[in-house]
C-alpha cells in the first residue's frame, strides 16, 4: 500500500526509523499564507493530517491522547467523513474526547459520533503518506465559548498520537493507535514523539517527529517525568514561575527588585486552598504548594492558578479584560516595545521525577500573541496568561507555554521529557531516532538558547549602571528611553555552563546590530537551574470543591445517532480504499 518514492528522496527524506511530519506552514512554502496559520488567539501552526477515503489534507494540533477529533466537513464543504468509504461508524455519539483534557480548559464542546478511518500522516520532506487505522470523532459541531456566552467554530481538529485508552468503540474494535501502526510497519522505530511548536511571528517552524526528535530542538538538562498511564496524560509538578532578565537591566516598570542576579523574581502563589488541588498533587507526589501540571498543544494559553498571572501582570503594561479572562497590552506605553524585545521571560521551574529543578524559559518575544475576531473587533495584542481557579486540581500550559518549551513522549517506557527549545535562530537540525526501550533524551547546549536570540533582544543597561545615571541627573522615570541603549554584549564572549552533555565553550560570533559593546563589564554567569527566594504565597478566595470523581467523562453511549451514513462503510476494503492521489 505504500507509494513508491524516488530512491534519492528516500535517502534525503528521514534518519532510519523516524518520521517528520508535514506542517501547515511546510506546505504553503509561505508563512505568511493565511490558510497555513491560525486563531483568533494566534497565529499558531498545526501539522496537515488526511482523513477517510477523501484523503483530504486537514489541520491538526498533534497532541498524545488515544482519540483523533476531526470535523466531518471541512469549511467550504469539503472531505466529509460521512461519506468516507474507508469509515467504520459505530453508534457512539462522542463529545470531548482528548485524553490530555484540552476541553476542560479551551471550554469547547465538540459533539459527533465515533469511527474507525484512515488517516495519512503526511512526510515533511517528500510529501509521502504513510496511512494508519483509528479511532476518530467525527465532529459534527465543534462550539469553542468564549465571552458573554458568545461561541465561535473550531477549525482545527485533534491528532490523537497517543495509544488507544478502549479496546471496543460500541460493537467496532479499535484499532491500536498511530503509533503502533507505523511502528509494526517499520515506519518508526519506537512509540514514541519529540514535538515542538515553534513560533509564527517569528518563522520558526514546528516540529514534530515520530519515533525520535530533532536533537537542536532540545537544549540543555531535559527533565524526565512519569507519562501517567491512568490519565493517559503527562503529569508534571510545577515549583514556581520567575519574572526575569536574561542579561542586562529590568525593563519592568516597576522595575523587578535586584536581589537576585538575574534580576528575576518570583510571581507564584501556589494553588491557594484549592483543596482538590492539594489531593492531586500529594497523589503525584509533589511537595507542597506545587501544582500538577498538564502540557497540550491542542489548547492556546498558559492557565495558572489565580494570583500568579496576576502577579506577572503587576510588572507588565496590561489590563485585564474579565470578559476574555485575559491580559491585553497596552501597545501605547513605551514599556510594551521595551519588555517584548528584551531578553526577559517567563520562566516555569518544573521538579522532575528525581526532583531535579527544569527551568523553562519563554521569552516575552513569544507572549505577544493576537487575538482575532470573533474574540475581538479588531487584532489586539495580549498576554496568554489565564487565571483559572481549576475545579479538577490541575492547570494547563497550551501552546503559548510550548512555542518556548521541547515536549517528547515515549509510551514504551511511559516517560515525559521536557526540556527548553530554542529561539528563532536555531542550530541546524538533527534527526535522533529513539530506539524502543532507551531512557533519556540526547540535546543540544544550552548556550544556544542565549545565540538563537540573540539578534532579536535589545539589552538595556545593567541596572547598575541606571541607578548611578539616575543618582547623577536626577531623572526619575524609571527606565527611560536612554537606558534602552543596548549594551553588554561583548561580556558574553565566553561563557561556561553545565550541560547534559557535558562542558561546552560557546563563543558568540555576534556584535553589531544596534547592539553596543561595553568592554570591562563583569561577565554575567547563567546558572540554568538556581533556586530562587519567594515561594507558595497562599492566597484566599472561594474555591469550588464539589468536583467530579473521575478527572473527565470521555464519552457517552446513545442508541441511536441518526446519520445518512453511507450503507457501504461497514467493513474495511469494501469499495476498496486506494493510496491518496495526493503526493503520488
Ligand atoms: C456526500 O455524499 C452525498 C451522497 O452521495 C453527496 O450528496 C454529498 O455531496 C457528499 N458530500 C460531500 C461533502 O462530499
Ligand atoms: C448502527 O445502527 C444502525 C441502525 O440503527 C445499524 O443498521 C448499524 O448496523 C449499527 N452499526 C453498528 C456498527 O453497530
Ligand atoms: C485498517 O483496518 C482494516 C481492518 O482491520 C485492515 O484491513 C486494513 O489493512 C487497515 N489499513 C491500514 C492502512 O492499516
Ligand atoms: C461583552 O458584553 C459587554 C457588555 O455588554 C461588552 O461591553 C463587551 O464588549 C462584550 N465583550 C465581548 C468580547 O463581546
Ligand atoms: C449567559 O447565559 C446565562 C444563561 O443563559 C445568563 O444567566 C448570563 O447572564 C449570560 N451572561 C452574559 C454575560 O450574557
Ligand atoms: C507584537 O506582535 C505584533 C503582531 O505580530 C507585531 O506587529 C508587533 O510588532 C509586536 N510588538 C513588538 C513590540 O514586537
Ligand atoms: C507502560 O504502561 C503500560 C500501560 O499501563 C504498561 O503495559 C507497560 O508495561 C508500561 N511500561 C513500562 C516500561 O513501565
Ligand atoms: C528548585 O526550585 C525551587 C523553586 O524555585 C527552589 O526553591 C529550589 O531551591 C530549587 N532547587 C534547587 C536545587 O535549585
Amino acid at each position: 500500500m505504500r507509494p513508491l518514492v524516488p530512491l534519492f528522496l528516500a535517502a534525503a527524506a528521514q534518519a532510519a526509523g523516524t518520521f517528520q511530519v508535514l506542517w501547515t506552514t511546510d506546505s504553503s512554502g509561505d508563512p505568511d499564507d493565511a490558510n497555513a496559520v491560525f486563531g483568533p488567539d494566534g497565529p499558531w501552526q498545526a501539522i496537515y493530517v488526511g482523513v477517510g477515503s477523501s484523503g483530504e489534507s486537514r489541520p491538526m494540533w498533534p497532541s498524545g491522547g488515544g482519540t483523533t477529533m476531526a470535523l466531518t466537513q471541512l469549511p467550504g464543504g469539503a472531505g466529509s467523513i460521512a461519506n468516507s468509504s474507508t469509515a467504520l461508524r459505530s453508534n457512539v455519539s462522542m463529545a470531548s474526547s482528548d485524553d490530555w483534557f484540552s476541553s476542560i480548559f479551551v471550554g469547547d464542546e465538540p459533539s459527533g459520533f465515533g469511527v474507525v478511518d484512515t488517516v495519512d500522516i503526511i512526510q515533511k520532506v517528500n510529501g509521502q503518506h504513510s496511512q494508519v487505522n483509528t479511532t476518530i470523532v467525527a465532529v459534527e459541531t465543534w462550539p469553542v465559548n468564549f465571552a458573554n456566552n458568545s461561541t465561535y467554530s473550531a477549525r482545527v481538529g485533534i491528532l490523537g498520537l497517543g495509544p488507544s485508552a478502549d479496546k471496543r468503540l460500541g460493537s467496532l474494535a479499535v484499532p491500536a493507535g498511530i503509533l503502533s501502526d507505523l511502528k509494526s510497519r517499520g515506519d518508526i522505530a519506537s512509540l514514541s514523539f519529540g514535538l515542538h511548536i515553534g513560533s509564527v511571528p517569528f518563522k520558526q517552524r514546528g516540529s514534530l517527529v515520530l519515533g525520535g526528535h530533532e536533537r537542536n530542538r532540545a537544549l540543555g538538562p531535559v527533565g524526565v517525568f512519569r507519562y501517567d498511564t491512568t490519565e493517559s496524560a503527562p503529569l508534571l509538578l510545577l515549583l514556581d514561575v520567575l519574572l526575569g532578565t536574561h542579561i542586562g537591566g529590568s525593563p519592568f516598570s516597576p522595575p523587578i527588585s535586584e536581589t537576585t542576579e538575574h534580576s528575576s523574581t518570583s510571581v507564584w502563589r501556589g494553588v491557594g486552598d484549592n483543596f482538590r488541588a492539594d489531593e492531586i498533587t500529594k497523589r503525584v507526589g509533589g511537595k507542597p504548594g506545587s501544582a500538577v501540571i498538564m502540557v497540550n498543544p491542542a489548547a492556546p494559553y498558559m492557565y495558572l492558578p489565580p494570583g500568579t498571572c496576576e502577579a506577572a501582570a503587576a510588572h507588565l503594561p496590561v489590563t485585564f479584560s474579565p470578559e476574555l479572562n485575559l491580559f491585553l497590552w497596552d501597545t501605547s506605553s513605551a514599556a510594551y516595545g521595551r519588555i517584548i524585545n528584551s531578553p526577559s521571560y517567563l520562566a516555569f521551574v518544573f521538579a522532575d521525577r528525581t526532583a531535579t529543578n527544569i527551568t523553562i524559559k519563554v521569552p516575552f518575544h513569544l507572549l505577544n500573541l493576537t487575538l482575532e475576531a470573533p474574540l475581538v473587533a479588531t487584532p489586539t495584542q495580549y498576554f496568554p496568561c489565564r487565571p483559572l481557579d481549576s475545579a479538577y486540581g490541575f492547570w494547563m500550559l497550551g501552546r503559548a507555554f510550548l512555542q518556548a518549551a521541547f515536549l517528547g513522549v515515549d509510551y514504551e517506557r511511559n516517560l515525559t521529557y521536557l526540556a527548553q527549545a530554542p529561539g528563532p535562530d536555531m542550530e541546524q537540525s538533527v534527526l535522533v531516532e529513539r530506539p524502543a526501550g532507551r531512557e533519556g533524551l540526547e540535546s543540544n547546549p544550552i548556550e544556544e538558547w542565549e545565540s538563537s536570540w540573540m539578534k532579536r533582544w535589545t539589552v538595556l543597561a545593567a541596572n547598575e549602571e541606571f541607578l548611578a545615571e539616575q543618582n547623577g541627573n536626577g531623572n526619575g522615570n524609571g527606565l527611560g528611553v536612554g537606558a534602552t541603549v543596548g549594551v553588554v554584549m561583548g561580556v558574553l564572549a565566553f561563557v561556561v555552563a553545565a550541560c547534559v552533555g557535558g562542558w561546552y565553550w560557546w563563543k558568540t560570533k555576534r556584535g553589531g546590530e544596534g547592539i553596543t559593546m561595553v568592554p570591562g563589564q563583569e561577565e554575567p554567569k547563567e546558572e540554568w537551574a538556581r533556586g530562587y527566594q519567594g515561594f507558595a504565597e497562599v492566597d484566599g478566595g472561594d474555591r469550588p470543591v464539589e468536583v467530579p470523581p473521575k478527572m473527565m467523562v470521555h464519552e457517552m453511549e446513545a442508541p441511536h445517532v441518526t446519520h445518512e451514513a453511507p450503507g457501504n462503510g461497514e467493513f474495511w476494503g469494501e469499495g476498496g480504499h486506494a493510496p491518496k492521489g495526493q503526493g503520488s
